[in-house]
């Protein structure tokens, strides 16, 4: 018994003693693990300010301090394999157009990291300043905006430039994150061209008048008649401004919207969180459809305030303050799938974005004109289309309808067009272009995109 007991004790002692041994053993592996993984932490940081840093080296040395870059960023830049490069001014040729990209740029924007936040990429000239402001702080991320600037309409433009950037009390996010991009026809040649950066912001401007009273905006109350543009008879080429807006830009999801319509805050974050909390979201294993994600467009009668959130959209809709974009206009240029159910749907400040609904451009949405979040892998705007012979973005949706892109609608975030619209001068002038431009697209256009992305019958221009 005793002799038992004893054996029983000594075995005892034993396998305390290993699973001591073995638990210490483990402490010290994990110990180990971490340090390690803390100094590949510290590689990793050194490695991505590194990149910045290698990117900048061909500039002027810089006394910024190394971007700090946060786990949601480190975690989505090894999702996505992308690569951070610093914004720089080219002297880029588009066809028949010259352009100065990256101008000016938004200084956080310059260094931003490719994970790190969404870029907004839009166009105008310099009549569409007044709404930069609106956008940038409801927005706060990367913009990248392609301004037209024929003969001296460049004058005016970097007037603008430096007025947003200086004169208003949203200058400093402006400075922070717009960048600007000048482009014009080497036929319309201004005169003078700013060599550089310090050259455009050199360009001197007044804030105040002599009496210390606010100047308004060179960019208000604006003659549209004097521009440049208008005495020489040029049309808009708003899909050259498209698609220079978003070859600048250095994050790897753009938004590429119309100046005037606005986000509802926060998106961003959002998109970005989404995406960081789900990885299937995005169609990344090979095989899978490639997908863009829209936002529900919404107008509001003049004078409403621009709701922030859901929560503000939804009375607005439901006392007639706001309808659906182009509701009589053309309803199925704008409607989402399953719109009842998205307005029906309440929404919190607190509420995630999520996926809400999913089409392809087929059927009741063939003549559908999103506007989506994507990761600039779709296909270009045709740059043969102008504004004036409008299906300036439904070429586009063609392109994607013959390569099955899926639209994956978001949900509470939302796009809302700016209050008090803006009718075109001449609709008989921009019908008659759009008739001329109709039948280019039928007998040129689409033959030479099937040829390219494949054939379709359900596939609507
Ligand atoms: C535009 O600015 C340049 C440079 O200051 C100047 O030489 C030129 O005369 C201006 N053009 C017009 C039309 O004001
Ligand atoms: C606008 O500019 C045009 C051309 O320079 C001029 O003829 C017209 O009088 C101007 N209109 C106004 C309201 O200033
Ligand atoms: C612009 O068009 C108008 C009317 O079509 C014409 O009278 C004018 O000469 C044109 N101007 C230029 C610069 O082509
Ligand atoms: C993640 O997203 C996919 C694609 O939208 C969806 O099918 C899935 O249910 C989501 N998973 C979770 C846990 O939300
Ligand atoms: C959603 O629809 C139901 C039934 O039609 C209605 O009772 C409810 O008030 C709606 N909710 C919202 C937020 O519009």
């Amino acid at each position: 018994m005793v002799v038992q007991v004893n054996k029983r004790s000594v075995l005892l002692v034993l396998l305390v003693l290993l699973v001591l041994l073995l638990v210490s053993r483990n402490l010290r592996q994990a110990q180990q693990l971490a340090a390690a993984h803390e100094r590949r932490q510290g590689q990793q940081t050194q490695a991505d300010s590194l990149t910045l840093l290698d990117i900048s080296a061909a500039e002027p040395p810089s006394t910024e301090e190394p971007r700090r870059l946060s786990a949601r960023t480190q975690e989505l830049q090894a999702l996505l394999k992308c690569r951070n490069r610093r914004l720089r001014l080219q002297k880029l040729q588009h066809g028949s157009y010259w352009v100065i990209q990256n101008l000016v740029m938004g200084r956080e924007s310059q260094r931003m990291a490719c994970a790190e936040s969404i870029t907004y990429t839009t166009n105008g000239d310099y009549t569409f300043f007044d709404n930069l402001e609106t956008v940038t702080e409801r927005w706060l991320g990367p913009i990248s905006f392609a301004i037209h600037t024929p003969g001296y309409d460049l004058n005016a433009t970097l007037d603008a430039i430096q007025y947003v950037r200086n004169c208003l009390p949203g200058s400093q996010l402006i400075s922070d994150f717009v960048s600007f991009h000048i482009y014009f026809s080497n036929e319309h040649m201004p005169e003078y061209v700013p060599r550089d950066e310090n050259d455009a912001l050199n360009w001197p401007f007044r804030c105040v008048d002599e009496g210390g009273s606010p100047l308004p905006p060179p960019y208000a109350a604006q003659n549209r008649t004097a521009m440049y543009k208008v005495q020489a008879n040029l049309t808009y080429p708003i899909n050259v401004g498209r698609n220079i807006a978003r070859g600048a830009v250095n994050t790897h999801f753009i938004f590429a919207c119309d100046i005037e319509l606005y986000p509802s805050l926060g998106l961003v974050d959002q998109f970005l969180d989404m995406v960081q909390r789900n990885h299937s979201v995005l169609a990344l294993s090979p095989g899978q459809q490639p997908r863009v994600y829209p936002l529900p467009v919404f107008e509001l009668q003049d004078g409403e305030r621009v709701p922030n959130d859901k929560a503000e959209l939804l009375p607005l809709l439901q006392k007639g303050r706001a309808q659906l974009f182009h509701a009589k206009v053309c309803t199925s240029c704008h409607k989402v799938p399953g719109y009842k159910d998205w307005i029906n749907r309440t929404a919190s400040v607190a509420d995630d974005l999520n996926l809400f609904s999913m089409t392809v451009r087929q059927g009741n949405y063939k003549y559908w004109e999103p506007f989506y979040i994507s990761d600039n892998t779709e296909p270009i705007f045709d740059e043969r289309v102008t504004w004036e012979g409008q299906s300036n973005k439904r070429i586009q949706g063609y392109a994607m309808c013959l390569l099955g892109y899926e639209y994956h609608v978001l949900h509470p975030a939302f796009l809302v067009h700016s209050p008090g619209i803006k009718k075109p001068a001449r609709n008989s002038v921009r019908a008659k272009y759009a008739k001329e431009m109709t039948r280019f697209i039928k007998t040129k256009i689409e033959p030479e995109y099937r040829v390219l992305y494949g054939k379709n019958k359900n596939c609507m221009t």
